[in-house]
């Protein structure tokens, strides 16, 4: 059976959903750094500042947000939101438990600048259960209808080497491996060796 995948940009509500999303879809990520209770300081990360709301597209299928993607672009840059960050931490791990996230956070931060011709996927995800539908390859292809109504030419982002599966994907949707990063630092926090940069260029309305 098909199921009708529907997108809309993200809305304050979705913010319990979108950090159980989070949570689920980069254990590896939030879980070292967050801790025990990342889900918890995601959802008030996300409702507290909110920016991540603002460049977010969610997936629905039968009403229910079962994916998202995170885009960075020329026009909705990265914010600096990491008080935001602080005060959720603080508020679920105490100041030693948020003095030791946000340094995890920072040292593993990819602070490559976005380049004035290309979105940039900072985070996608779909929930398990509805994996292999679709969900992922309608997701990028919203991101590259916002780059040509942007008038940019590339997708970009970042994945951990050893992501077979999205790597496989990305490749399947046009990607190609631009660089790959390694460092003692990364493995240490996220037990990943490194990632890949992978882009996309788009073909332009005129060709
Ligand atoms: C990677 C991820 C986003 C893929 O989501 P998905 O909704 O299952 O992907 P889709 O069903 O849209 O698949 C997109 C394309 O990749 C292909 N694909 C999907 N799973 C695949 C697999 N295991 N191996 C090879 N190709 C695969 C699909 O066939 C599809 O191509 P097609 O439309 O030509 O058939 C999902 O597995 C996920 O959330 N993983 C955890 C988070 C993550 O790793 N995010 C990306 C890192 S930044």
């Amino acid at each position: 059976m098909t199921e009708k995948i529907t997108l809309r940009p993200a809305a304050l509500d979705d913010a319990q959903v979108l950090a159980q999303l989070w949570a689920a879809t980069f254990p590896d990520k939030f879980g070292p750094i967050l801790g025990d209770k990342a889900e918890r300081v995601l959802y008030d990360w996300l409702r507290l500042s909110q920016r991540h709301l603002q460049t977010t597209t969610v997936a629905e299928i039968q009403e229910a947000v079962v994916g998202f993607i995170v885009l960075e672009t020329p026009l909705a840059p990265r914010a600096d939101d990491g008080r935001w960050l602080w005060h959720a931490l603080q508020l679920n791990n105490g100041i030693f438990g948020a003095l030791r996230g946000l340094l995890l956070m920072v040292l593993i931060d990819n602070d490559r600048q976005l380049s004035d011709n290309e979105v940039y996927i900072e985070m996608l995800g779909v929930d398990q259960v509805w994996r292999g539908l679709g969900v992922a390859r309608c997701l990028i292809e919203h991101a590259e209808e916002v780059a040509r109504q942007q008038g940019l030419s590339q997708l970009a982002l970042a994945v951990v080497s050893d992501n077979t599966l999205a790597i496989q994907v990305y490749e399947k949707m046009g990607f190609i491996t631009r660089a790959e990063r390694c460092s003692r630092l990364f493995k240490w926090v996220t037990g990943h060796t490194g990632y890949y940069e992978m882009a996309k260029q788009l073909s332009t309305v005129n060709g």
